[in-house]
């Protein structure tokens, strides 16, 4: 098996289950043409997404990691019309691009981008008492993922799902001091979760059209 292969059957999937959709298409044109590293979820991982967060009934769903805005449009039209999004970005030019994306998809009066630091935004809207989140989908910059983890589960309580993305990108997460921050923060991460009473989760390793890689998944128990 390999990337070419990977890549056809993703086409192959979306071109079956995942109906053409200019908004998306537009989101993807529009952060590619603001030179917008194409980093975002795949659209079978996209759809996956929207799916959980419906199958959930999900009105609050919180984003770490916005970029162009293209998986904050799949959750976001996840949302029942009282629904929420809060996605946290610290690139004020990726932001600009989401907004306009998000407007396009006519998601404005749903979704919120909170310009700024992610840990300093999470720190913020734990004191502002914004939780609980039923869904919260971590990607943003991979060092940080063990606090946004450890502050996810303070946004939520028992039922939520929180879903963290990258966690099998390059097969070193599993080999020893990689050296890569990024995937020893994934590392570190797996490690909090794997001792961390108040959930229970699991890892899925994905291949597609961004190559070889994985979501986690977790149940907030109590
Ligand atoms: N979820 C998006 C992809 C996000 S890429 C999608 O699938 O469509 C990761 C994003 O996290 C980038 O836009 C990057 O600017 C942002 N980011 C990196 N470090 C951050 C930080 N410390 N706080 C908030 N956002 C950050
Ligand atoms: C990459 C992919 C991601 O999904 C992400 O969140 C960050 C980086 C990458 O392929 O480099
Ligand atoms: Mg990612």
């Amino acid at each position: 098996m390999n990337q070419e292969v990977w890549s056809k059957v993703d086409r192959y999937l979306a071109e079956r289950l995942i109906p053409a959709d200019p908004v998306l298409d537009a989101a993807l044109a529009e952060s590619d043409a603001a030179g917008l590293p194409s980093i975002q979820v795949s659209p079978a991982q996209g759809k996956f997404l929207h799916l959980l967060a419906r199958i959930h009934g999900a009105k609050r769903i919180l984003e770490i990691g916005t970029l162009g805005g293209y998986s904050t449009i799949w959750l976001g039209r996840a949302l029942p019309p009282n629904g929420k999004l809060l996605t946290l970005e610290v690139d004020s030019k990726h932001a600009a691009v989401a907004q306009a994306n998000i407007d396009r998809a006519g998601l404005a009066d749903k979704v919120e981008i909170i310009l700024g630091s992610a840990s300093e935004s999470l720190a913020t809207l734990i004191e502002q008492d914004e939780a609980p989140f039923d869904l919260v989908f971590i990607d943003a910059d991979k060092p940080s993922t063990p606090g946004y983890f450890q502050k996810a589960l303070q946004l939520t309580g028992p039922g939520a799902v929180i879903i963290v993305d990258n966690v099998a990108r390059r097969i070193a997460a599993v080999e020893a001091e990689s050296g890569d921050p990024g995937v020893e923060g994934i590392r570190e991460f797996l490690e909090i979760a794997a001792k961390e009473p108040r959930v229970t989760g699991v890892g899925m390793q994905t291949t597609g059209a961004k190559g070889y890689d994985g979501f986690a998944m977790f149940l907030v128990t109590s």
